[in-house]
């Protein structure tokens, strides 16, 4: 549709043992510094939310914004940043997730989703779905509506996808 033909994994940089011994890093800096690729990617992402029809981007810091604002711009529709605690200034709303160690909180302001909007949700990298499902509770605590969930890349291995049964999951990448 438009979006020229990419072996988007091809500009995706493995690092082994990155964070921890064990680990598999997937670097999508490699990916962004290249014009042509980053423009792909995020045009073949937009053709797949535009699908879902939604009223806002909502995107988790910080990679979430990397692919969330472009697409939100390309669309013509507002973006909303999901963040870390202690770092949106106005009312916020959380949730909080639990992690291989401990739990993670994130936040978004608390009047910047309307009840009954349609929200598609992008970031970069669907993992064990911890961070997107939190991004999920959170858009459907301010009585909006998860309209699909677009991913760059997806490790099918962690298997995230079965804790998001009943949503549009969308990958570009698939691990
Ligand atoms: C990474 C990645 C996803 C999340 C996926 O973010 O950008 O948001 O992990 O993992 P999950 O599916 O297991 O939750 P990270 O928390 O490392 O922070 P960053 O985006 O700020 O780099
Ligand atoms: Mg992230």
């Amino acid at each position: 549709k438009g979006v020229k033909a990419l072996d988007f994994d091809k500009y995706i940089r493995v690092i082994d043992d990155f964070p921890k011994p064990g680990i598999s890093f997937k670097d999508i800096t490699t990916l962004l510094k290249d014009g042509e690729a980053y423009r792909a990617a995020v045009d073949a992402i937009v053709e797949q939310v535009r699908e879902s029809q939604p009223d806002l981007i909502v995107g988790p810091e910080a990679r979430g914004f990397l692919l969330g604002a472009p697409v939100a711009y390309a669309l013509g529709i507002g973006f909303v940043p999901v963040r870390k605690p202690g770092k949106l200034p106005g009312k916020t709303v959380s949730e909080t997730y639990e992690l291989e160690y401990g739990s993670d909180t994130l936040e978004v302001h608390a009047d910047a989703i309307q009840p009954g909007q349609r929200i598609a949700i992008v970031d970069d990298l669907l993992a064990t779905g911890g961070t997107i499902s939190a991004t999920a509770r959170l858009i459907e605590k301010t009585g909006a509506q998860v309209a699909g969930m677009s991913f760059l890349i997806e490790l099918g291995f962690l298997e995230g996808r079965k804790k998001l049964e009943g949503y549009k999951v969308f990958s570009l990448i698939k691990y």
